[in-house]
C-alpha cells in the first residue's frame, strides 16, 4: 500500500501533483535542485489552495490539512528513501530522466514504485536501462494536475501488475479518472489527440484564416463544449458515421500534415516568449502570468462543480 509519496521536480507539474496527493491525506516530500525553486512551488500551492477555498471547492480545514502533508527538500536521498511512490516531473529530456533513475537506484526501497510524468517518451525507452524497470510506469497528469481529472497510466511488458494496481488505486482515491493504455505509444492518447488539433490550429493561424482569439473561440464554443461531455468517437456515432465518412474523406487531404513544430512556436521560443509564464506568447499577459493561472483554475473549478 502506498503511504508516502515523493515528487521530484517542483515546476509546473510537480507542485500540482504533490498538492493532489497531499489533499488525499498522503504525506508528500517535494524535491528540487535549489531552495528557491521549492519556495516558489510552496507559494504556488498556497495560491492554488486559496483559489479553491475562495471558490468553495475546499474549506479552511482541508486547506490547512493539505499544507501539513507537504514537506520540501533539496536532498534527493532524504526525499525518496522512505517513499512508496516516487513521481518524477523533471524536464522532458531523456538523458535527464535516465540519469535520475540511476541516481535513485541506491536511495529507494526495493518495493518503491517509480512513475514518470513524461509527455512523450515511450515507457519502453525509459525502462531500457532502468535498474528498477519492473517497478517503473508512466503516470501522465494534465496541467493543472491538482484539478484536471485525467491521468493516463502506461506500463510495459515487464511492469509488475501490483505496481499498476497500487498506483491506479491511489490515483482514484485522490479523485482522478484513470485510463490504463493497452499498448505503449509515443504521446499516449491525450497528447496525440491534442497535437492533431494544435497542428491544425497553428496552420490556420499562420495562414491568416482567423486571428488567435477567433480560432480559440471556435474550439471552446464549438467542439470543445461537446468534448467536455463526450469524446470524438461517441460524437461521430451521434452525428452518423455516414456523415463522418464524408467529413473525414473530403477533409483529410486538406489538413496540415507537417512533421515539425509550428514555425510560430519555434520563433516565439527563440524570442523568449513562452506564453503566460513570461507575459507573452500567442497573447500578451499582464505580469508573469500567475494571475492568469488563477482565472484558469476558477474556470476549471466551475466546470468540476458542474
Ligand atoms: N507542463 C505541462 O503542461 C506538462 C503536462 C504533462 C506532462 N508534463 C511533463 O512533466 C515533466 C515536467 O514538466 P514541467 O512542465 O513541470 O517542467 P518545469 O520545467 O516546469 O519543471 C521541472 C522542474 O524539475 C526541476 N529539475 C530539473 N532537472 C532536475 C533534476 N535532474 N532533478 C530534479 N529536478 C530537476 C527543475 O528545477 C524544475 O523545477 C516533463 O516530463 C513534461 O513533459 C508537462
Amino acid at each position: 500500500m502506498i503511504k508516502k509519496v515523493a515528487v521530484i521536480g517542483s515546476g509546473t507539474m510537480g507542485h500540482g501533483i504533490a498538492q493532489l496527493f497531499a489533499a488525499a491525506h498522503c504525506p508528500v516530500t517535494i524535491y528540487d535542485l535549489r531552495a528557491e525553486l521549492l519556495t516558489k512551488a510552496r507559494r504556488m500551492i498556497i495560491q492554488n489552495l486559496e483559489v479553491m477555498k475562495k471558490e468553495s471547492y475546499i474549506n479552511s480545514d482541508e486547506q490547512k490539512a493539505t499544507l501539513e502533508m507537504l514537506s520540501y527538500s533539496t536532498d534527493l536521498s532524504e526525499a525518496v528513501h522512505d517513499a512508496d511512490l516516487i513521481i518524477e516531473a523533471i524536464p522532458e529530456v531523456l538523458e535527464f530522466k535516465l540519469q535520475l533513475f540511476k541516481l535513485l537506484e541506491p536511495m529507494i526501497s526495493s518495493t518503491a514504485i517509480v512513475a514518470s510524468n513524461t509527455s512523450t517518451f515511450p515507457i519502453t525507452k525509459l525502462a531500457e536501462e532502468c535498474p528498477f524497470s519492473e517497478r517503473l510506469l508512466i503516470t501522465h497528469f494534465f496541467n493543472p494536475a491538482h484539478l484536471v481529472k485525467l491521468v493516463e497510466v502506461v506500463k510495459h511488458e515487464h511492469t509488475l501488475p501490483w505496481a499498476v494496481e497500487e498506483v491506479s488505486h491511489l490515483l482514484k482515491a485522490a479523485g482522478k479518472k484513470v485510463v490504463i493504455l493497452n499498448k505503449d505509444i509515443p504521446g499516449f492518447i491525450a497528447n496525440r489527440l491534442q497535437a492533431a488539433v494544435v497542428r491544425e490550429a497553428f496552420y490556420l493561424l499562420e495562414e491568416g484564416i482567423a486571428d488567435a482569439d477567433d480560432i480559440d473561440k471556435v474550439m471552446s464554443e464549438g467542439p470543445g463544449m461537446r468534448w467536455a461531455l463526450n469524446g470524438p468517437l461517441r460524437i461521430a456515432d451521434m452525428g452518423g458515421l455516414d456523415i463522418w465518412e464524408k467529413v473525414t474523406g473530403n477533409l483529410f487531404p486538406e489538413l496540415d500534415c507537417s512533421t515539425e513544430a509550428p514555425r510560430f512556436i519555434v520563433e516565439s521560443v527563440k524570442q523568449g516568449n513562452l506564453g503566460s509564464k513570461t507575459g507573452k506568447g500567442i497573447y500578451e499577459y499582464s505580469g508573469t502570468g500567475e494571475g492568469n493561472l488563477d482565472i484558469r483554475d476558477k474556470q476549471l473549478i466551475h466546470l468540476l462543480k458542474m
